[in-house]
């Protein structure tokens, strides 16, 4: 999948814990091969939004030129990271006269064929979702997050981003739940539910792993308020996730549209090296000054 170029290389200076300014496919072409651990982005949606930029994605006229558009960068997304490295990508549909399009499968799919492996597709729902005076299907309150790997051997955490225990937790009304929990010698192997393999097909060791039940794939997070954006910037917590879970200590997060810089920024937080692309100039300066 990968495309020789004939462009000068950038160098390390030039591109690492930098936000440059200028077409995600162009710069990309300039990055050396497998620097980057993780890709952490939320491309423009499909015929959502004018960024009145000659160089801009998402104004196709069709929906097929908008996914081969983003294919096309992906592929050189592709050719940056290492053969441990991951894709996260967050896409929203869109509806066209009441149709809704399927954008973010069409999308996946077409990243599929074009090589990349597909491991979790994971709902993101926004709690605080924008009302909408629909009357004849439900109001959409929920984004896909596709998370691709670009080889079979990939850097994957689950540790860092393990969530709370529901079924056996503190608070659990179930048997076999809170009478058990923390109690040295508790587990229903033991007491009066020894042998009860109705619960988590009796995987008592993944159920009570002390740091929490693995990762579920519909993850709750409300959307962030930016003003001076026109655009709904990515939650700090999303972005935070993905990071933990496939990017090192100290390796690099790529984000090739990266607007107001979230990803750049939560990088940074977590010790990690960011490259930030964007084709605005105006966002760039947004993403410089917000990185301080
Ligand atoms: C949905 S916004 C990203 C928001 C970002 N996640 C944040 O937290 O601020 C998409 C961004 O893609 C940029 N963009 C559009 N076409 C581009 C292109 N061809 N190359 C690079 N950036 C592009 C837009 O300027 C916009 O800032």
């Amino acid at each position: 999948m990968s495309r020789a170029t004939t462009k000068k290389r950038l160098k390390v200076s030039e591109f690492k814990n930098q936000v440059l300014c200028g077409d995600a496919g162009d710069i990309l072409s300039r990055l050396p091969a497998h620097c980057v651990d993780t890709i952490v982005t939320s491309p423009p949606y499909f015929q959502q939004r004018d960024y009145n930029n000659k160089k801009q994605i998402g104004q196709e006229p069709t929906a097929a030129q908008y996914v081969n558009r983003l294919v096309e960068v992906f592929e050189q997304c592709h050719r940056v990271l290492k053969p441990t490295g991951s894709l996260w990508i967050v896409l929203g549909d869109k509806y066209v006269k009441g149709v809704l399009q399927g954008m973010p499968w069409r999308t996946a799919i077409a990243l599929q064929d074009a090589g990349w492996i597909l491991r979790s597709d994971v709902i993101w729902h926004k709690p605080n979702a924008m009302p909408s005076s629909v009357k004849t299907r439900p109001t959409t309150d929920h984004e896909y997050i596709f998370f691709f790997t670009a080889g079979a051997d990939y850097f994957y955490d689950a540790d860092a981003i393990r969530e709370p225990h529901v079924t056996f937790s503190e608070n659990s009304k179930m048997k076999g739940g809170r009478n058990h929990f923390g109690k040295r010698g508790g587990t229903p192997e033991q007491g009066k539910n020894g042998g009860s393999s109705n619960l988590h097909d009796a995987r008592w060791d993944q159920a009570f792993h002390p740091m929490g039940r693995n990762k579920r794939t519909v993850w709750s997070i409300p959307l962030s308020k930016c003003r001076e954006a026109h655009f709904a910037v990515f939650p700090e917590q999303l972005v935070e996730t993905c990071i933990l879970a496939t990017c090192p200590a100290g390796g690099i997060v790529l984000d090739p549209f990266s607007g107001t810089g979230t990803t750049a920024r939560v990088a940074k937080q977590l010790n990690r090296h960011f490259i930030a692309i964007d084709c605005s100039a105006k966002y760039c300066k947004m993403a410089r000054q917000k990185l301080g």
